[in-house]
C-alpha cells in the first residue's frame, strides 16, 4: 500500500486538528517520509513539501482565497525514495497538452496565449441539474484538498505531483444524473485563436480533445478536479484552469482547461482511442503486464532524471492504488478492456 486516501469516514473528531488543515499557502502538510502505510491524518507528518520557491501566480482573488482555505486531506506516496514530488519547473515544464504543440516544453512556451478569466463550465446530457457556470461558482460550494498523487503517463514517463481541487463525486452530486446516467464526457475548449496547435493542419487529433469515465470511476473518492498544484493555481501549461486527475489511470486520461463535462448513456469515445483504438483503449488502467503494442509498461522514468541517471523504478497496478480501485474492475479483462 503506497498511497492512500482517507475516506471522510476515517476521519475522527481528534485527527482534525488545526495542525492537520491546511498550514498556509506557502507551507503544506505534504509529508512523505516516516509516514509509513496507511492514513496519517493526525497533522504530525513531516511537513516536508516546502513550495516556497515555487514561482506566485496570477490567480483571481476568489481562487487564492480557496487555495487559502485548502485542507490537507491526502494521504502521500509512502516511499520516501521514490516518491518525492517533482520540482514545480519539471512539472510545469515538461508536459503533454496538444492544443499547444507536441513538444514536452511547447506547452510552457505557448500556454500563456490562453485566457482562463473569465471561464465557465457546461454541465449537461443525463442531469436534472445542469447548466452553465462560471468557474468561480462551480468550485465555490465545495472545499478544496490538497492530493499528492503519482502521475504515470502511457509514454513510460511519471511524476509525484501536489494537486489541489475538489473531488469530481461532488460535482456529479450537484448534478443529480437521472438513472440513464452511465458515464461521464470531458471535452477541453476549442479555440485556435488561443490554442497555436489546433491551428496546426498536421495535428492528429480532431479537436475537442475528448475523454470519458464510467460513473463509478468519476464518483470514486481519488478522481480529482484540479484548479491548482503546488500551493497555487495551475499553470496554463497544466491545464488551468480546471483538470482533471485520475491517478490510477494512465494521463491521458487527466483531461486539460475543461469547458464540458457530460452525463451520457454510452460510452465516450476519447481522443487518443479515436486516433489509434488498437494502442489506446477506453479504459487506460496503469498495468505493467499489458504492454502498449510498441513498448513495455513494465518500468517507467521517474522525474527529475537524465540521462546517465534515467531513475528507472517497476510500475505498479494501477499505478500503486490496486487497494482502493481494482475492485471496481473485478471480473473485467484486463487485457482486453485495456
Ligand atoms: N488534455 C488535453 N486537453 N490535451 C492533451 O494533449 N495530454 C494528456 C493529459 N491531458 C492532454 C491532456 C497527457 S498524454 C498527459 S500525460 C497529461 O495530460 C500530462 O499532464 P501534465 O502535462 O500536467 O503532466
Amino acid at each position: 500500500m503506497l498511497i492512500k486516501i482517507a475516506k471522510p469516514s476515517d476521519l475522527h473528531e481528534s485527527d482534525v486538528t488545526p495542525e492537520s488543515i491546511y498550514l498556509s499557502r506557502r507551507r503544506f502538510m505534504g509529508g512523505m517520509a516516516g509516514l509509513g502505510a496507511g492514513l496519517a491524518l493526525s497533522g504530525h507528518a513531516q511537513a516536508n513539501a516546502d513550495y516556497s520557491d515555487v514561482p506566485d501566480g496570477d490567480a483571481p482573488a476568489w481562487l487564492k482565497e480557496k487555495i487559502s482555505d485548502t485542507q490537507w486531506r491526502a494521504i502521500t506516496p509512502s516511499d520516501p525514495d521514490k516518491d518525492k514530488i517533482a520540482p514545480f519547473d519539471d512539472a510545469s515544464g515538461y508536459n503533454n497538452f496538444f492544443e499547444f504543440g507536441t513538444d514536452k516544453g511547447d506547452p510552457a512556451r505557448h500556454a500563456g496565449s490562453l485566457q482562463t478569466e473569465p471561464w465557465s463550465v457546461v454541465v449537461d446530457g443525463e442531469v436534472n441539474n445542469g447548466g452553465r457556470f462560471a468557474l468561480e461558482d462551480f468550485a465555490k460550494p465545495s472545499q478544496f484538498e490538497e492530493r499528492i498523487y503519482r502521475l504515470r503517463c502511457v509514454e513510460a514517463w511519471s511524476m509525484v505531483i501536489p494537486w489541489l481541487g475538489i473531488p469530481l463525486a461532488e460535482i456529479i452530486k450537484r448534478a443529480d444524473p437521472t438513472s440513464k446516467a452511465k458515464y461521464v464526457r470531458f471535452e477541453t475548449l476549442v479555440d485556435p485563436d488561443q490554442m497555436r496547435g489546433q491551428r496546426s493542419s498536421f495535428s492528429i487529433i480532431d479537436w475537442p480533445y475528448v475523454e470519458g469515465l464510467r460513473l463509478d470511476e468519476a464518483m470514486h473518492p481519488l478522481t480529482l478536479l484540479a484548479m491548482g498544484m503546488y500551493g497555487r493555481e495551475l499553470p496554463n501549461q497544466n491545464g488551468a484552469p480546471l483538470r482533471l486527475v485520475v491517478p490510477w489511470k494512465y494521463g491521458f486520461k487527466s483531461i486539460k482547461s475543461i469547458v464540458r463535462i457530460s452525463l451520457v448513456e454510452e460510452e465516450p469515445v476519447n481522443s487518443w482511442q479515436q486516433i489509434a483504438a488498437d494502442e489506446y483503449g477506453f479504459y487506460a488502467n496503469v498495468n505493467p503486464e499489458v504492454d502498449h503494442p510498441r513498448w513495455s509498461q513494465a518500468t517507467e522514468r521517474r522525474l527529475p532524471n537524465s540521462l546517465f541517471s534515467p531513475n528507472t523504478i517497476d510500475t505498479l497496478m494501477f499505478n500503486g492504488y490496486a487497494d482502493e480501485v481494482a475492485e471496481m474492475y473485478a471480473g473485467l479483462d484486463l487485457r482486453k478492456n485495456y
